[in-house]
């Protein structure tokens, strides 16, 4: 029942998180659980085509086309990612594939692709495997989420909207460390249309990237407290996000991006991904907030770039601050206006 050739396409969310993942067990099972907005604006398109192969062979047959153009740097990473998914996937060897992918951010401003790229691909491979057996819409997702996994532990929480955990919870018995889950608690409809505006600061390439950091957790003196906070950070976030508590959200949010980055701080070796334009950032979104007490909030990835998160009832003061005062310290003044987005479509 194998279909000769076809094509797939999807385009796949990137997401911030609120609670973060920050260290991991093998398998891409996480050290902790967390929590994430999925985004609308920030997004990958990936098409797969795929012929059958005339004769059968052992090995990964595909070519990669980024933004049109063959990208011969990013392959390691997808054939790493086909090994990975091939015991759940065991068509994959049957086909000569090619994957056509592009960003709807600007190329490497600092915005993690690996979410919404793993993601996107995890999708339109299992499309590929729905062609070849039946399977239900929410095993699809869950499945799919599994396999984004294996690619970026993060891509998982960006197949579907709005909230997304990921990590088993005691609070939450569905939840799993192998998939995320669309958040089934009750959520204040403040949080409904969430904005973030993504401010630039630094658009090159990171010193240390997110696997080596995970990977400094496991001797981390503070690691087994952190991950004890995660978890009392998603029950605290629970009540919070019911009651539309925004200032007990903006308080854990920020106080989640912050104990992110101490982490990285006090590693061994340690690294600091924050950048001066990082601190004068959150230092005018402070004063701002406290003269003005329009309610935005600020949260950070493994990087240097802020995101400004607040509902959308206070947009115009935002974006107007924004404009004002942060976006001087923006790479080339480059912001994104995202929001929370509904996950990823099939296109
Ligand atoms: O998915 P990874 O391995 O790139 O890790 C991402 C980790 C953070 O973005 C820093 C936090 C998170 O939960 O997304």
């Amino acid at each position: 029942n194998f279909p000769e050739k076809g094509k797939v396409g999807w385009k796949a969310p990137s997401n911030i998180a609120l609670v973060k993942y920050w260290g991991k067990k093998a398998n891409q099972i996480p050290a902790n659980p967390s929590i994430s907005f999925t985004l609308d604006v920030s997004a990958t398109i990936t098409q797969v085509s795929y012929t059958k192969k005339k004769v059968d062979s052992n090995g990964f047959s595909f070519d990669l086309l980024f933004e049109g153009k063959p990208k011969e740097d990013f392959k390691p990473k997808i054939q790493t990612f086909l090994e990975r998914i091939e015991p759940y996937l065991p068509f994959l060897k049957k086909y000569h594939f090619v994957i056509e992918t592009s960003n709807s951010f600007p190329h490497s401003s600092g915005i993690a692709s690996s979410a919404s790229g793993m993601s996107a691909l995890a999708l339109c491979f299992l499309s590929i495997e729905s062609k070849i057996q039946d399977m239900e819409l929410d095993f699809f997702k869950k499945k799919a989420s599994f396999l984004a996994r294996l690619g970026s532990g993060s891509a998982c929480r960006s197949i579907e909207g709005d909230l997304v955990q990921w990590g088993h919870h005691q609070g939450l018995e569905m939840s799993s460390d192998l998939y995320g889950i669309k958040y089934p608690f009750v959520v204040d409809p403040i949080f409904k249309n969430y904005q973030d505006t993504i401010l630039l600061v630094h658009k090159g390439q990171k010193q240390v990237g997110s696997t080596v950091g995970h990977n400094l957790m496991h001797d981390h003196p503070y690691a087994e407290k952190r991950f004890e906070q995660a978890h009392l950070n998603l029950d605290k976030l629970k009540p919070i996000l019911e009651e539309g508590d925004l200032q007990g959200f903006m308080q854990l949010v920020e106080s989640e991006a912050l104990t992110l980055h101490a982490m990285m701080m006090t590693s061994m070796p340690y690294f600091i991904l924050m950048m001066p334009d990082t601190l004068e950032i959150i230092n005018k979104l402070w004063r701002f907030r406290k003269e003005t007490n329009v309610p935005i909030c600020f949260t950070l990835d493994a990087g240097a770039n802020v995101h400004v998160l607040y509902p959308e009832s206070v947009k115009e003061k935002a974006i107007q601050f924004i404009k004002d005062e942060l976006v001087a310290h923006c790479e080339n003044g480059h912001y994104i206006c995202d929001q929370i987005g509904t996950g990823a479509k099939q296109l």
